[in-house]
């Protein structure tokens, strides 16, 4: 992930995870052995970051050292190694665009830019009103959709710049978007419609009985 250009911030001085996370906790511990729970340690991560508003502060690290019986120094490690725990804060919309090639030969550099402007905010910066985070990233993964942005926990795919601009006015106004392909492609289908097996089959047999009858035997 790209950095983020963070100014001052104050971390908290304490951090204790909620009682409904808590549970979760116990939950994921079950997974582990007693003597291996520092395994659970990204998970953990996770919850609080979900828990303090999208960035995980130094006091949430030591909690979990604390609740995992492990080195603080060790937390950090993990959480500064995974690009995925912001560690500053971050934007009540974290959007990650991804710029690696198969989305860059499909047009991201104009989705960023598209964004960019609108917002009036560069990669690594956060708007003035807080809503938006903008970050560049490596493949997320779904280059068959390309060019394409993940915001927070979902996907927005087959992206335009004019696309990409309604999906930013839609999130501020709180309008409910839809993730997925943006253009309507169904999953990740091609881009001329689905095809099936069966007319994969058929094509197949049409070219085989040309060739039998080339080669002179039985079509
Ligand atoms: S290159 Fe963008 S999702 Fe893979």
């Amino acid at each position: 992930m790209g950095s983020l250009r963070v100014t001052k911030f104050d971390q908290p001085k304490s951090f204790k995870f909620s009682k409904e996370n808590m549970a979760k906790i116990a939950d994921i511990l079950k997974k582990y052995p007693s003597n291996q729970k520092q395994s659970a340690v990204m998970p953990l991560l996770d919850l609080a970051q979900r828990q303090h508003g999208g960035w995980i502060p130094e006091a949430a690290m030591e909690e979990i050292g604390r609740v995992l019986d492990m080195p603080r120094l060790k937390v950090f490690e993990v959480a500064t190694f995974y690009t995925m725990y912001n560690l500053s804060p971050v934007g009540e919309y974290l959007l990650q665009f991804c710029t690696t090639t198969p989305c860059w030969l499909c047009g991201s550099g104009d989705i960023v830019k598209a964004a960019e402007e609108h917002l009036g905010a560069k990669i690594g910066e956060t708007t003035k009103d807080g809503k938006f985070t903008l970050v560049e990233v490596e493949c997320l993964g779904a280059c068959v959709n390309a060019p394409m942005v993940q915001v927070n926990d979902d996907y927005y795919e087959d992206l335009t710049p004019e696309l990409m601009v309604t999906l930013l006015k839609d999130l501020k106004a709180g309008k409910k978007t839809s993730f997925g392909s943006q253009t309507g492609r169904k999953g990740s289908c091609a881009q001329d419609g689905p095809t099936t097996l069966e007319a994969q089959a058929k094509k197949a047999k049409v070219a085989m009985a040309e060739n039998e009858k080339k080669s002179g035997k039985k079509g």
